[in-house]
C-alpha cells in the first residue's frame, strides 16, 4: 500500500527547474495544467513551446491504475510485451465484477465465486510483475487512488475514464486505454495531444443543499458532454478553495461526463487536509516545499481570460442543487425547475430508487450529509417512499461510517449495503423486476445515466444529484420534490419540512479500517507461474494482429450506419458483458449491439450484403471475415464517448472491421482504434454521411499514401452503380501510422523487447 514517497519527492525535486524552465519557452505565466504537463516530458527538461489542440507530446506519468475489466486486457498485453516488471509504480483494483443484488457479504461471496478465474489472474499477475493488488471488495479504484496514491502535481493514468477523479488532490489523472498502460508499464512514453485549458472560476461559497456535485452537474449542463473534449478543465477561485478535497474529487470525476482529458484544482488547505487524514503528512511536508508550483502562478488567476482557452464562472452563493438526466448527464434542470420540465416531458415522477456512493460520491462529507437527511426522517417519524442502496467506495470508507454510526442510520431506511464496489454504476445489479422494462424513475448519486446503464432496462429513466438530494427524493418517493421549499407528509399526518444537509469534511476520529484487502507484489516475481486455461471462457491469451499488406483495402462492406449517440456501451456493452473481458473472442459477440442502424432504426439489426438478409452485428460481421472481406463502420457525432474500453477497439479489429468513418470521435475511443492497427477517420465534410447508402461497398484510393495531415480519399459504390468519393480527415502522426502498419501499437513494443 506504500504511496512510493520517494517517487512523489523526485517529483518535487524535478518541479522547479523544469517550470522555470517552461515558463521561460513559452513566455508568460502558467496555469497549474501546463506546470504539471512541462514537468512531466518524456524529454524531462522542456526544450520547446507546444501547441495547444495541435502538437502530440510524449509524457512520463508517475503511475498507473487499472480496474478489474480493463486490467485483463491490459495485463494480457503487457505480458506479451515480454517485460519483467513494471516500469512505473502500477496498482489493479477489483471492482467491476462483483454484482449488486442483496448485500455486501452475499454479493461478494458470489463473485469470488463467479469470477475467481479472473481475480486468481489478476492477483498472480500483479505478484509477479511487481504490481499492487487490491483484492474483491476493498473498494472502487478511484476512491482508493484518492485515499492512497494522488498527490498534489502528479500526473497519473488509468484504465478508466473516472482516474480524473484524482484532480481533487490536484493531480492531472487521465483515462487511457489499455494500450496505453502497456506502454507506461513497459517504460515506454505516453502520448497525448496537448490540451486546451478551460478555466472554471468559481466564486462564492456552497451552503445549504448545494454540494460540489451541484457545481459539475452545472458545468456538464453549459458544456454539454462534448464541450470539454481535448481540454484540461482548472478550477480556481475562493469557492475552489472553500469547499472540500473530496468535494473537489466529485467535481473532476465527472470532468469524463463533459468529455474532458482532465480536470484539476491548485494545491490547498483542504488537500493538506485530506492527506494528513489518509496518513500522508509526509506527502504534505514534501509538497508544502513546492507549494508555488502546486498551483498557477498568481496572474493566472488574476487575469484567467488571457491565460485559458474558454472561462466560466459560477457563483456558488447562488448555485441551486441540480438533477441532471434522464439518459445523459449534460441535461441539467435546477431543483426549482422539476416539477415543470418532468411535468413537460412525462418523466415518470414516481422514484424507485435512491443509491448512493460509487466513485464519484463517496467521502465521509457526502456520507454523513446524505445520514443528516435519513435521520431527519427517522426522528419524524416519515417512512421513505423509495428503497435505498449504497455502494461504498472503499472498505476505509465503510468501516469509518460503520464505526461512526452512519450505516446504522442508512439501516434505519431499510437500505441495502452492497459491496465496495461499482455494482449499479457498471450495470452489475441484479434489480429484481428490470427485465420487465418498465418505465420508470431512479436517482442516485454516480456519474453515467446512459440508457441501461444501471440496471439494463432502456426504460429506467436515471437520474444524477447530489447524495444528499438522493436522499431527499428517495424519502419523499417523487421526482419534482423540491426540499428547499416543500415539505412531506409523515406517518401521523403531520407536515415535515426537511432542513439542509449537515456532515463532517473528515472523520472526527480519524479514518479506520481492519482489513483494508490489498496484496503487495513479491519482491522477486520470477518464478510466479501465470496460468490461463485454453477451455477458459473467460480468459484468452492474445494472438498477435496482422500487419497491414501495404495495398489498398478494397471491396469493404459497410457493416453499419450508426445514427445518433454510439457510445462506448454502444459499442462494447457493459452489464453481462464484463465477464468476457479477458476474453477478446466471446466478448465480440457484444460488438456494436447497442448501435441504432440509420436504415431501420433498430439496434442490433443490420442488412448482410451477402445474403440480403438483416441479422444481428457481430453476426454478420463474423460472415463478412469468414468470407475474407472487410468491412468498415460509420458513425455520428462524439462517437466512442463514454469509458476507456479498448475492447471497444479490439473487438472490431479481431472481428475484421478496417476503418471506423464518423462525423468526430471521443479522444480515447480515438487513440484506441490507433493502438489496435484500425483507421479512425472523419469525415472532411460532416454531410457526407448522408451519402452513405445501406448497401454500399466500399474502395481506399489513397491509403498507399497514408502520411500526417493528409486526407485519404475513399470510394462508396451504391447498389445502383453511382459512386460518391468521400475525404475523411484522420489525426495519425508517424508513429501512429507505424501501429497502423504493424497490425497494432503491441506488435511494436513487442518487436522492441524482443530486438
Ligand atoms: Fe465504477 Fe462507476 Fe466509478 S463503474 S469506477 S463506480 S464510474
Amino acid at each position: 500500500m506504500a504511496f512510493d514517497i520517494e517517487m512523489i519527492k523526485k517529483v518535487y525535486e524535478n518541479m522547479p527547474a523544469r517550470v522555470d524552465k517552461a515558463r521561460e519557452i513559452v513566455g508568460h505565466p502558467l496555469t497549474l495544467s501546463e506546470k504539471i504537463l512541462y514537468s512531466h516530458l518524456w524529454e524531462n527538461m522542456p526544450s520547446q513551446k507546444f501547441e495547444r489542440s495541435k502538437d502530440y507530446v510524449d509524457f512520463a506519468p508517475d503511475r498507473v491504475a487499472c480496474q478489474d475489466a480493463t486490467a485483463q486486457m491490459a495485463l494480457l498485453q503487457f505480458m506479451h510485451a515480454g517485460k519483467s516488471k513494471v516500469a512505473v509504480p502500477t496498482t489493479v483494483h477489483c471492482d467491476h465484477l462483483i454484482q449488486a443484488k442483496v448485500g455486501a457479504e452475499k454479493d461478494l461471496a458470489v463473485a469470488n465465486t463467479q469470477s475467481r478465474e479472473v481475480f486468481d489472474f489478476l492477483s498472480s499477475v500483479s505478484n509477479k510483475y511487481g504490481i499492487g493488488f487490491w483484492k474483491p471488495g476493498a473498494g472502487i479504484i478511484h476512491q482508493i487512488v484518492l485515499e492512497n496514491y494522488a498527490f498534489p502535481g502528479g500526473m497519473m493514468i488509468g484504465t478508466d475514464s473516472h482516474t480524473v477523479n484524482a484532480g481533487g488532490l490536484g493531480m492531472l489523472a487521465i483515462g487511457v486505454g489499455g494500450a496505453d498502460a502497456v506502454d507506461v508499464m513497459s517504460g515506454m512514453a505516453w502520448e497525448l495531444k496537448f490540451p486546451k485549458l478551460i478555466g472554471v472560476k468559481l466564486t462564492g461559497k456552497l451552503s445549504g443543499w448545494t454540494a460540489p456535485k451541484d457545481v459539475i452537474l452545472k458545468v456538464a449542463d453549459i458544456l454539454t458532454v462534448k464541450g470539454g473534449t481535448g481540454a484540461i478543465v482548472e478550477y480556481f477561485g475562493e469557492g475552489a478553495t472553500s469547499m472540500s478535497c473530496t468535494g473537489k474529487g466529485t467535481i473532476c470525476n465527472m470532468g469524463a461526463e463533459i468529455g474532458a482529458t482532465t480536470s484539476t484544482f491548485g494545491y490547498d488547505d483542504s488537500m493538506r487536509r485530506y492527506l494528513a487524514a489518509t496518513g500522508r503528512k509526509d506527502v504534505v511536508e514534501a509538497a508544502d516545499k513546492v507549494a508555488d508550483y502546486l498551483t498557477a502562478d498568481a496572474e493566472v488567476y488574476a487575469n484567467p481570460e488571457k491565460y485559458f482557452d474558454e472561462l466560466i464562472e459560477i457563483n456558488l452563493s447562488e448555485l441551486e442543487p441540480h438533477i441532471n438526466g434522464p439518459f445523459t448527464p449534460d441535461r441539467g434542470t435546477p431543483v426549482s425547475k422539476m416539477k415543470e420540465e418532468a411535468i413537460a416531458n412525462e418523466w415518470p415522477l414516481k422514484v424507485e430508487w435512491g443509491l448512493i456512493g460509487s466513485c464519484t460520491n463517496s467521502s465521509y462529507e457526502d456520507m454523513s450529509r446524505a445520514a443528516s437527511i435519513v435521520e431527519q426522517a427517522v426522528a419524524h417519524c416519515i417512512t421513505p417512499k423509495a428503497e435505498f442502496g449504497i455502494n461504498p467506495g472503499s472498505e476505509q470508507i465503510r468501516y469509518t461510517i460503520e464505526r461512526d454510526g452512519i450505516i446504522e442510520t442508512f439501516e434505519k431506511m431499510g437500505t441495502k449495503v452492497f459491496t465496495n464496489a461499482c455494482g449499479p454504476c457498471i450495470g452489475q445489479w441484479d434489480r429484481e423486476g428490470a427485465e420487465k422494462n418498465e418505465k420508470n424513475t431512479i436517482v442516485h448519486s454516480f456519474n453515467r445515466n446512459f440508457s441501461k446503464r444501471a440496471d439494463g432496462n432502456p426504460n429506467t429513466h436515471a437520474f444524477v444529484t447530489s447524495p444528499e438530494m438522493v436522499a431527499a427524493l428517495a424519502i419523499s418517493g417523487r421526482l419534482d420534490f423540491n426540499p428547499l421549499t416543500d415539505t412531506l407528509l409523515n406517518d401521523k399526518g403531520e407536515e415535515v419540512k426537511l432542513v439542509a444537509p449537515t456532515g463532517d469534511e473528515l472523520p472526527k476520529r480519524g479514518f479506520d479500517v481492519d482489513d483494508p484487502g490489498y496484496q503487495a507484489p513479491a519482491a522477486d516475481g520470477s518464478g510466479i507461474e501465470v496460468v490461463v486455461s485454453p477451455d477458459s471462457q473467460r480468459l484468452q491469451l492474445l494472438d498477435p494482429f496482422q500487419p497491414w499488406d501495404g495495398k489498398n483495402i478494397t471491396g469493404a462492406k459497410l457493416l453499419i450506419k450508426a445514427e445518433g449517440k454510439c457510445t462506448t456501451d454502444h459499442i462494447s456493452m457493459a452489464g453481462p458483458w464484463l465477464r468476457f473481458r479477458g476474453h477478446l473472442d466471446n466478448i465480440s459477440n457484444n460488438m456494436l449491439i447497442g448501435a441504432v442502424n440509420f436504415f431501420n432504426k433498430e439496434t442490433n439489426k443490420v442488412k448482410n450484403q451477402l445474403t440480403g438478409t438483416y441479422g444481428e452485428v457481430p453476426a454478420v460481421q463474423r460472415e463478412y471475415k469468414a468470407a475474407g472481406i472487410p468491412s468498415i463502420v460509420v458513425g455520428d457525432q462524439n462517437y466512442g464517448e463514454g469509458s476507456s474500453r479498448e475492447h471497444a477497439a479490439m473487438e472490431p479489429r479481431h472481428l475484421g472491421v478496417r476503418a471506423v468513418l464518423v462525423k468526430s470521435f471521443a479522444r480515447i475511443h480515438e487513440t484506441n482504434l490507433k493502438k489496435q492497427g484500425m483507421l479512425g477517420l472523419t469525415f472532411a465534410n460532416e454531410a457526407d454521411y448522408d451519402k452513405i447508402q445501406e448497401d454500399d461497398t466500399i474502395n481506399f484510393l489513397d491509403l498507399t499514401e497514408f502520411a500526417p495531415g493528409k486526407p485519404l480519399s475513399l470510394e462508396f459504390v451504391h447498389s445502383d452503380g453511382s459512386k460518391d468519393i468521400i475525404l475523411a480527415n484522420h489525426t495519425y502522426n508517424d508513429s501512429q501510422i507505424a501501429w497502423f502498419k504493424a497490425g497494432s501499437a503491441l506488435n511494436l513494443i513487442a518487436a522492441d523487447a524482443e530486438g
